[in-house]
């Protein structure tokens, strides 16, 4: 089938140069607006979780990204427009609403959903329900979204985690922080896709690597770094975690408009290359389990469950798991990622995607109620809503 040209699973077209410029112009106009917020409802669990730490690329950004000088940006309308916290404004998260972490803490019994690590107000308490290191652009290796100029890459918000840490022994004490951190903490990690995207698959950059390494090689590097930063995590008393795979990459509207492809056809080459990682992290996975005493390393299988909601989106609800529901260019409005001039679908929440990248709110929804609450083919040994309680 078609050739991937690849995308972002963030945002920005790398295949024409011309739109990264335009999407810069684009973000530099637009003005700035606070990171997420509080008044997520606090009336789940009796003790709850303590914090959630997340980790990961623009799936789960909640506003890092703001306070970069990034092309990789979404704070900017209608972005945000359905989050209640906010009053509908942007937020930096690039979605419409909620993404699965903010779902999954407030479902979890999160005070306030994990403040961005980069927000000016995140110090002192607010600390305490758990921070967001996530960054649109950022991937496992250090070079992956380069094209972006700026994001936070995992080994990046490893070291950043590192600081956190220590401002939890200020907070709490070095004996309270640390029963803090490994029992009443989860650590989520959603990274991957951009070391495809806007890495190994990207055009212009990858030239060299895919020259001189096999996808085999390049995702044995990837999983050996994945290894070092989780194992970095683990040293500093993370215990329960997260992981997601990477998801059909080559099913969003991006990759379906480029490539001309038919509704219910995706591009092969990124979705193999999504399928030889995931089989290759479940195997990490299990090697850390067994590897590292008193941690628990939960597998979110993201891959099937967004293929799934892809495959059958009418037994969900929507109307279309193939076109954007905000963006311009092409039969997906694939093309030009979300904004002020873009055009918007009228029911939101009847379209798997929000963008040419990244899913609804209505999607992220049934994707975290799977990971909190499903059984084993999904989310595996144990689903959140247990790792929670161990
Ligand atoms: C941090 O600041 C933002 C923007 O002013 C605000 O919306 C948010 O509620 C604050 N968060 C916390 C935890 O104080
Ligand atoms: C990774 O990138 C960051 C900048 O994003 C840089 O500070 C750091 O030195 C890099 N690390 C490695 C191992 O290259
Ligand atoms: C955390 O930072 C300290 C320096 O402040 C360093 O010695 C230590 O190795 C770091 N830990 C990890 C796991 O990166
Ligand atoms: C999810 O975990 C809960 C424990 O919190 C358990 O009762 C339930 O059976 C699990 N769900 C599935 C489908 O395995």
């Amino acid at each position: 089938m078609a050739t991937t040209r690849a995308s972002t699973s963030g945002r920005v077209s790398q295949a024409f140069t011309i739109l990264v410029f335009f999407f810069f112009f684009f973000s530099t106009l637009t003005a700035s607006v606070e990171a997420a917020g509080r008044g997520v409802n606090n009336d789940k669990k009796g003790d709850g979780l303590g914090a959630s730490f997340i980790f990961g690329d623009s799936l789960v950004d909640a506003g890092n990204n703001n306070y970069l000088s990034t092309l990789s940006r979404a704070n900017m309308q209608p972005n945000g427009i359905d989050f209640k916290a906010s009053g509908g404004n942007p937020t930096g998260r690039f979605t419409n609403g909620r993404t699965i972490g903010d779902i999954v803490g407030e479902e979890l019994g999160s005070a306030n959903y994990a403040i961005p690590f980069l927000a000016p107000n995140a110090t002192g308490k607010a600390l305490l329900a758990g921070v967001n290191y996530a960054s649109g652009g950022g991937g496992i290796m250090n070079g992956t979204g380069r094209i972006f100029v700026n994001r936070l890459g995992m080994d990046v918000q490893v070291d950043f985690f590192n600081t956190t840490r220590k401002q939890f022994d200020d907070l709490l004490g070095k004996e309270k922080a640390k029963e803090y951190i490994s029992k009443k903490s989860i650590f989520s990690i959603t990274i991957g896709a951009n070391d495809f995207l806007n890495n190994y698959l990207f055009p212009l950059l990858s030239v060299g690597t895919r020259f001189t390494q096999t996808p085999d090689d390049f995702i044995g590097d990837m999983l050996e770094h994945l290894r070092d930063q989780l194992t970095r995590l683990y040293q500093m008393d993370a215990r329960k975690f997260v992981i997601g795979n990477v998801g059909p990459i080559g099913c969003i509207p991006y990759q379906k408009t480029i490539n001309q492809l038919k509704e219910d056809e995706c591009v092969d080459l990124a979705n193999k290359l999504a399928n030889q990682y995931n089989v290759k992290l479940k195997s990490l996975l299990d090697e850390l389990n067994k590897k590292l005493p008193g941690a628990m390393f939960v597998h979110a299988n993201v891959y099937d469950l967004v293929m799934e909601l892809i495959t059958n989106y009418k037994e969900y609800g929507f109307i279309s798991a193939t076109k954007a529901c905000c963006g311009n260019g092409g039969q997906y409005a694939g093309i030009i990622p979300c904004g002020p001039t873009s055009s918007l679908c009228e029911e939101r929440d009847k379209y798997v995607f929000w963008d040419p990248y990244h899913p609804s709110e209505a999607a992220n929804v049934i994707i975290a109620k799977q990971l909190l609450y499903g059984d084993i083919k999904v989310i595996s040994p144990v689903n959140l809503s247990k790792l929670r309680d161990l």
